[in-house]
């Protein structure tokens, strides 16, 4: 068959049956993304003839005698297409997963199209920039600022791998060639929630032609582990096994095939024959708490359990002051329970990696994780190797939102690469994202504030039970954290019993808010309710009770903490919602009795960075052509930090960010780092990169002032030299003369995350509810946030447009739909529905102005907790205007109909 592929004419036969995308990647066009294989999600569009595709829905052989374009091909004669140009001048993308698609879709709007994006583009998702960039781009808006010597950071300066990013020649995790002998595997899954393997036969599975080997839990070294990655591995339980005899979910590996082709791994998955022992259920954490429940873990204890009650794998109770007695004061008391639904990070990248062994006898782990170095200590502990002897690594990561915060698929690659002694690659299915990869810890709270008239609040009382599921990932951290929303507000006393307690559903995990978006939900929701018994206005009320920065920080536990106020503007993130609200900008009320109108408003804080050990390196080179390198650990997966991380050395020795190169998240090539998680990417990797710019402007001063007779403080580095008055030693011949004197211009500095300041957000939004058909309307959305310093604000606003769109998402849309055997009913894009560009409104963000005293250079956290408001504000705003308390996520229409004519 004859192709043209970018203006490339050739002739190649496809394989029987297969789509336009693979075929595509197989020939090199790696600019064509996988993100769901069922046409849902648009990031392997391509054109043909000039028309857009999904191209994993197009059979191979159509795209024959047809002109295909793939964004490789978009630019002509080395000149970017104008939506290329647009997309950077916008900063349009974070991971960029799904950027290739979107501009070559949107390289096809007219201005009719270009009016309507609502309707033409609802066939490309992003997961992480909440659209307003991608609308800004294709209507040529953009805010990008000239990279200028001396003023990196504060200017919204263009992603430095953007270029490469709207070109399709960013390189994500699989978008290698892959070795030639590489085995590809597949992984069957269980199909129930709870069982004991008796058998499990492999004959008929090995007879398939082209598969090597079948791994099982017999084949497996049987340690125990967590999948979660931290620096400190304590803090999470050893319960799990890399392939185990029991099935404790639907959807958990059970074995694992490697094959010449995925094909041939997917026909041995279906006939691997395995004989059960189905064993008693439980989904509902309160069930699994009662003492006859099914117990998931024997540790040998009475109730089988980890503590007084079964399935508990760690309970926490803390309380100040006295609770009764405070609630013996108020005047008002409200109590109600909230809870917060399962949701999917949906990184448009899903989990993949790749194994291989060097001539050396090295094994090199190519991956999409948040944590490499943590990765390869937890493989060298698995297989029994020095870690020394494993380079595990990054590229490109296509988002992550927490779920990256696991090993989930690096473990089996090895496997099979120990084992078959051959290259091994394993890119998950979308399916098996929603079944079996980790997903937010859905959280039960009840709260019970009392209050006096005046609004003073005397006692918050809450009990929070978390649904960690069938392994103890980020079980006890996420409940932590939900507990330390609680020093938002001022009161005498305060007291709290959480509860993590393992079921038979798929694990919780880390995601965006970790543990405090759940609560935060349900508290803003408290105080809403408590405003509107006390008859006072909701702000009025938070105003009164919020955390001063002169107080200590106190949730349930006295005691000293290293979270401290390194800056303080809630009261600007407050007043800045309130003001824009009252403005009443946005869009109005649909015309129709059957549409009420209503506002809500929330607010958050949250620590920047985990209590727990956080720590980061980074290194710095003078380069021969007088730029510099810089090695930061810490993984990109779309939250901006290279791009942060040059500016603030840029800003230190003076250089414009092109500059500096930069390199991360290799254990071969960087120094060490705990991961990109709980905000640290700002905080903790980009306070080590400060004191190394700062050493590596030291050290630079420090050998051009040798002999010069002038003392270093006389000197500073500018551009591209070391200067005092009018000398100016270029930093090309400062170079050449430090090699000439073997004095190293080559400097390293670590960081290590102590105290944690504290970053506030503040949500509000003006909504319609259609009484009729339950359909919610966002009208206006505002948030503000208090991140310090804005070091890129192009790239702070979509930071928190990205999460605000993911709190929305989480309020209105997304559901993960279970029957009564724990088998997820919707596991594709279509039918969890994340926010399209028709679902999300354009937000306006407000930044308060500060400058924090203990981040760099005045930064804070960014991202994360800004998707803590919004569901709150939300169900606030909801019932404003149909005088109904929603308390359970999400808002679908069919619930809030439902609710409404009962
Ligand atoms: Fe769109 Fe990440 S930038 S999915």
């Amino acid at each position: 068959m004859n192709y043209t592929v970018n203006g490339k004419k050739f002739s190649a036969e496809p394989d029987a049956g297969q789509c336009l995308r693979t075929f595509l990647r197989d020939l090199g066009w790696y600019g064509v993304k996988k993100g769901c294989d069922a046409g849902d999600c648009g990031a392997c569009t391509v054109l043909m003839d000039g028309k857009p595709f999904h191209s994993c829905l197009v059979p191979a052989f159509r795209g024959a005698n047809r002109e295909i374009t793939t964004i490789e091909g978009l630019a002509k004669d080395g000149k970017l297409h104008p939506m290329q140009q647009n997309f950077l001048n916008a900063g349009s993308f974070q991971c960029g997963y799904c950027t290739a698609g979107m501009i070559l879709t949107a390289s096809t709007f007219d201005d009719e199209a270009k009016a309507d994006l609502p309707h033409h583009l609802k066939g490309n998702l992003c997961r992480c920039t909440g659209y307003r960039s991608i609308d800004d781009a294709i209507h040529g808006i953009g805010e990008a600022e000239e990279d200028v010597a001396g003023k990196a950071a504060g200017s919204s300066l263009r992603n430095p791998f953007g270029p490469a990013i709207v070109t399709g020649h960013a390189r994500y995790t699989l978008d290698i060639p892959p070795p030639t002998d590489v085995l590809h595997m597949k992984v069957l899954r269980s199909p129930h929630a709870h069982a004991r393997i008796t058998a499990i036969r492999k004959d008929k599975a090995l007879a398939v032609p082209g598969v090597a080997a079948i791994f099982t839990w017999e084949d497996v070294p049987r340690r125990l582990y967590t999948t979660a990655l931290h620096e400190d591995h304590l803090v999470d339980p050893d319960d799990t096994y890399i392939l185990d005899n029991v099935m404790r979910f639907v959807g958990q590996r059970l074995a694992a095939v490697v094959a010449e082709t995925e094909g041939a791994a997917e026909e041995a998955c279906r006939l691997i024959e395995v004989d059960y022992e189905l064993l008693p259920t439980v989904f509902d954490p309160e069930l699994a708490m009662e003492p006859n429940a099914p117990v998931l873990h024997d540790r040998g204890s009475s109730s089988g359990g980890m503590g007084p009650k079964p399935n508990v794998y760690v309970d926490i109770h803390g309380e100040i002051g006295n609770v009764e007695a405070g609630f013996k004061e108020a005047d008002a008391i409200h109590e109600r329970t909230y809870s917060v639904s399962r949701m999917q990070h949906v990184h448009l990248e899903c989990h993949q990696s790749l194994a291989w062994k060097s001539d050396d006898g090295r094994i090199h782990v190519r991956t999409s994780s948040q944590a490499p170095f943590i990765t390869q200590t937890k493989l060298a502990y698995l297989f029994g190797m020095y870690a020394r002897d494993l380079h595990v690594f990054t590229e490109r990561v296509g988002g992550g939102f927490g779920g990256k915060q696991e090993m989930l698929s690096e473990d089996l690659c090895v496997l099979g690469l120990l084992k078959t002694g051959r290259p091994v690659m394993w890119e998950w299915t979308r399916g098996e994202q929603f079944t079996s990869a980790s997903t937010r810890h859905p959280m039960t709270t009840h709260v019970k504030i009392g209050a006096k008239k005046d609004g003073t609040i005397t006692a918050i009382q809450a009990r929070v039970v978390s649904n960690t599921g069938a392994y103890g990932n980020h079980a006890g951290e996420t409940l932590a954290a939900s507990l330390g929303v609680f020093s938002l507000y001022r009161s005498p006393n305060k007291k709290a019993d959480g509860y993590a307690v393992y079921t038979n559903m798929v694990p919780g995990g880390g995601f965006r808010g970790y543990g405090s978006s759940q609560t935060t939900y349900a508290m803003e929701c408290a105080m809403d309710e408590l405003a509107r018994l006390l008859k006072m206005d909701p702000i009025d009320l938070r105003r009164k009770n919020v955390v001063q920065p002169t107080d200590r920080i106190v949730s349930i536990w006295e005691g000293p903490s290293d979270a401290s106020f390194g800056s303080y503007g809630l009261d600007q993130c407050m007043d800045k919602v309130e003001e824009a609200l009252k403005s009443k900008r946005g869009l109005k009320k649909p015309a129709g009795d059957e549409w009420v109108e209503g506002k809500g408003f929330a607010i958050t804080m949250l620590e920047s960075g985990p209590p727990t050990e956080h720590r980061s390196g980074a290194t710095m080179a003078l380069k021969p052509d007088g730029t510099y390198h810089l090695a930061v650990g810490t993984s990109e997966m779309g939250n901006g930090t290279t791009t942060a991380h040059k500016q603030l050395a840029a800003q230190i020795v003076g250089s414009r960010i092109d500059q500096i190169d930069i390199i991360n998240a290799d254990t071969d090539q960087t120094p060490y780092d705990t991961g990109t998680f709980a905000s640290t990417g700002t905080v903790v990797a980009g306070k080590a990169v400060v004191l190394t710019a700062e050493a590596m402007r030291d050290r630079l001063i420090e050998f051009a002032a040798r002999g010069s007779g002038v003392e270093p403080a006389k000197w500073k580095v500018e551009h591209d030299a070391v200067v005092h008055g009018h000398t100016r030693k270029k930093l090309v011949d400062v170079y050449k003369d430090s090699v000439k004197q073997n004095w190293p211009l080559e400097v390293m500095r670590k960081a290590y995350l102590s105290p944690r300041t504290i970053a506030f957000n503040a949500h509000g939004v003006r909504l319609a509810v259609n009484r009729m058909t339950g359909e919610v309307m966002i009208l206006q959305s505002i948030q503000c946030a208090d991140i310090g310093r804005l070091l890129n604000p192009m790239q702070c606003r979509g930071q928190i447009e990205g999460a605000v769109g993911q709190g929305y998402g989480w309020a209105l849309y997304e559901h993960m739909d279970y029957d009564a055997s724990g088998t997820m009913l919707n596991p594709t894009l279509r039918n969890y529905r994340i926010p399209a560009f028709a679902d999300l409104p354009r937000n306006e963000i407000y930044f308060a102005d500060t400058y924090d005293k203990i981040g760099p250079l005045g930064a804070k956290s960014q991202g994360e907790a800004a998707i803590n408001p919004v569901a709150p504000a939300v169900a606030n705003a909801i019932e404003d205007a149909t005088g109904v308390r929603f308390p359970h996520l999400p808002f679908t229409p069919d619930r809030i109909f439902d609710k409404l004519h009962t």
